[in-house]
């Protein structure tokens, strides 16, 4: 069966994307932020998932101000970069996973939650910056990945709650999918910024930090924050974070938090980030290892057990 064995979150800043496309992660402004990214691209490479599930918000740059799907689940075999104005970032195609990603939308639909099927789509620094975060700059990704796009950009976006149960709705589809595959979720966007008015400029440490405690340890109560709570300790911008509830709805009620980076700013924006696995599926091998000599042990004895009783 198909597993989610762990959530990541981290910021998706477009001047990221630029610093290594313009080959200026030496210089200390980047260097700052991309060392805070070298044990997680360690982690990643250790844990080598077979699908990633990405949940991402797109810029206008698939979706126009016309058209604008609250979910949207990309079902296709390849998204190209996107051309945010300086044309397409110079990363590779990103490959989907079409039968897992018909599987999430059958599972999610007919369970009631209904989302957009993105058969042809574009995908922007809100998923490409991500991957590079966690990936560096291969000549091609890892592994294929379900780009799934959450409105944050036209009000009204969904609430933090839709967004928990969303994740739940994900892990319920995940579950039930027949193949042995290791799954990644990666909630991205945020953390505090505002990018215009006279807030411009706005990083609320103390909050995005207590977000950070809060995905961890209480889940469902972070679930609950209202929008314009968001609004007023992070930023207009800020909202960006509610898509990291639904990774988080993804994942088991408790975790391990085996990471967190906390940077501030990169371009406008506190950069966040933290990498949850669900307890008792470390994704370390060797854990994994212990965890099949344990349940040898109790089969063991539950043998010993049942020749007693006999
Ligand atoms: C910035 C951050 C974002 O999340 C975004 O989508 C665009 C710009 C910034 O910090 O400049
Ligand atoms: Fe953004």
């Amino acid at each position: 069966m198909a597993k989610i064995i762990a959530g990541i979150s981290s910021s998706h800043v477009p001047a990221i994307g630029a610093a290594i496309d313009n080959k200026q992660t030496e210089e200390p402004y980047w260097k700052r932020v991309f060392s805070g990214f070298e044990k997680s691209k360690r982690w990643m490479a250790e844990t080598k998932p077979d699908v990633v599930i990405a949940i991402y918000n797109d810029h206008a740059s698939a979706f126009s101000v016309e058209m604008i799907p609250t979910f949207a689940l990309g079902t296709a075999a390849e998204f190209p970069p996107a051309d945010e104005g300086w044309g397409p970032r110079p990363v590779p195609v990103v490959k989907g996973h079409p039968e897992l990603a018909s599987h999430i939308a059958t599972s999610a639909i007919l369970g009631g939650f209904d989302l957009t099927i993105c058969n042809k789509m574009e995908v922007d620094h809100g998923l490409t910056v991500p991957l590079n975060l966690m990936f560096g700059s291969p000549k091609e990704w890892p592994c294929p990945v379900i780009p799934l796009a959450v409105n944050v950009v036209q009000y009204p976006p969904p609430t933090g709650q839709r967004c928990y149960d969303l994740g739940k709705a994900i892990r319920r589809a995940v579950d039930s999918y027949p193949e042995d595959l290791k799954v990644v979720v990666f909630g991205t966007g945020g953390m505090s910024h505002q990018i215009s008015g006279p807030r411009a400029g706005l990083i609320n440490e103390k909050f995005d930090k207590a977000f950070l405690d809060g995905l961890t340890k209480n889940p469902k109560a972070l679930a609950k924050m209202p929008h314009i709570e968001y609004m007023r300790e992070a930023g207009a911008e800020g909202i960006e974070m509610v898509m990291w509830l639904v990774m988080r709805g993804a994942l088991d009620d408790k975790v391990k938090e085996v990471y967190r980076f906390y940077t501030v700013p990169a371009s406008n924006t506190a950069v966040g980030h933290i990498i949850l696995e669900n307890a008792g599926k470390s994704a370390k091998p060797a854990a994994r290892k212990k965890v099949g000599a344990r349940k040898a042990a109790v089969r063991k004895s539950g043998k010993k057990a049942a020749r007693k009783a006999a």
